[in-house]
């Protein structure tokens, strides 16, 4: 039997209750993960489509999800491009060759998405003759994307990307139109090996201002779900720290927006009119007593009444010191809250 609760709340379809998955949710919170990822570096983990499916199945079988993402990181397809790319053990990605002038982007490549990246592609077919519940596909935003490129790795002010931003616009358009061309590509071949729900992380849309998100990072977003429409599949946009952006999002063209936990869940639905929601707790919020969990949680189904369809997540990614037990109490207390 298929668990297709979560499509059909992407889709604005009335539902037994409301589904959840959790961002993040295949990854070092849990001890089995641990297990499978200390023989192995993240890079080789991700390249190696048996460990995929492994750690991506742990969550759902461990935590009853209704939904399972595929394990991989927004990185791959920019390594596919030709950026050298690395993980540095407690410091996180790392470019170590940025991207500084045009001769940096004229050697990127659009690399054929099956070619070079096709143990994604492979992991997401063995992933379907396993899965009981729906497969959510993903990739980075152009802009978020670029941020890593430009910056070398992650960044808290992202200097080097607004400067390229405000003294060589030129150049940064063209970065983002061949990041754009790159995951249009990668996500219509993730569609093709049987990803049944799409989703664009824009993890640091949030620093941009309205007006420059509007300019430099929503048109390719709006570009590449565009591309993605003849797949019919569900489109979730993930803006994070998007509150000030929440209407520009909307009109991305997305089936359902990703809310991060710093907006009231009820003031975003009626802010973003006829479209599916999901989100949106503090993930640090999983540390609470069961009966404050039980009364947040409780109070954030009620905020979401009026949505066009709700599914539940954390507002980002489950934090790597979350106890395992307090994630499946939020499992459970969604599935008996929201009970119909
Ligand atoms: O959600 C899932 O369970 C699926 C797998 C997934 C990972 N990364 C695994 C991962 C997904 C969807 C991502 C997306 C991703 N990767 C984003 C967007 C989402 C977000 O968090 O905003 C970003 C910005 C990245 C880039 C990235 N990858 C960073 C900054 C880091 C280091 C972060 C950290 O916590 O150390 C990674 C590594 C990474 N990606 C890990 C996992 C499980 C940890 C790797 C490990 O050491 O085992």
């Amino acid at each position: 039997m298929m668990n297709d609760t979560f499509l059909k709340a992407c889709r604005g379809e009335k539902t037994d209750y409301t589904p959840i998955w959790m961002m993040r949710q295949a990854g070092r919170y849990l001890p089995e993960y641990q297990a499978v990822r200390k023989n192995v570096t993240f890079l080789e983990m991700c390249k190696k489509p048996e460990l995929c499916v492994e750690v991506t199945l742990q969550p759902i079988d461990l935590l009853n999800m209704d939904a399972a993402i595929l394990f991989s990181d927004i990185l791959i397809p920019l390594e596919a491009m030709g950026a050298k790319l690395e993980f540095h053990e407690g410091r996180g990605p790392v470019f170590p060759s940025p991207i500084k002038n045009r001769a940096d982007i004229d050697r990127l490549v659009i690399p054929d998405a099956d070619e070079s990246t096709g143990f994604v592609m492979e992991t997401i077919r063995l992933l379907r003759k396993e899965l009981k519940v729906p497969l959510i596909g993903f990739a980075g935003a152009p802009f978020t994307c670029a941020t890593y490129l430009i910056e070398g790795g992650s960044s808290k002010v992202f200097w080097e990307t607004k400067k390229m931003m405000f003294t060589a616009p030129e150049m940064f358009h063209s970065l983002m139109e061949k990041i754009t061309q790159t995951t249009s590509r990668y996500l219509l071949a993730q569609a093709a090996a049987g990803a049944q729900t799409l989703q664009i992380f824009d993890s640091w849309a949030g620093v941009l201002a309205p007006c420059d998100f509007e300019e430099f990072a929503l048109p390719y977003v709006k570009k590449i779900i565009a591309d993605l429409k003849e797949t019919g599949l569900p489109i979730i946009y993930f803006a994070n720290n998007g509150a000030t952006l929440l209407e520009l999002s909307a009109s991305s063209g997305a089936d359902v927006l990703g809310l991060d936990w710093r907006i009231n869940i009820g003031e975003a639905v009626k802010r973003v009119g006829n479209m599916a929601v999901q989100g949106n707790i503090d993930p640090f919020s999983l540390l609470l007593p069961e009966d404050k969990l039980k009364k947040r949680i409780g109070g954030l189904l009620e905020g979401a009444k009026g949505a066009h369809g709700h599914i539940f997540n954390l507002g980002h990614g489950i934090h790597q010191f979350t106890p395992p037990e307090q994630a499946k109490l939020c499992v459970d207390l969604v599935h008996d809250l929201s009970r119909r």
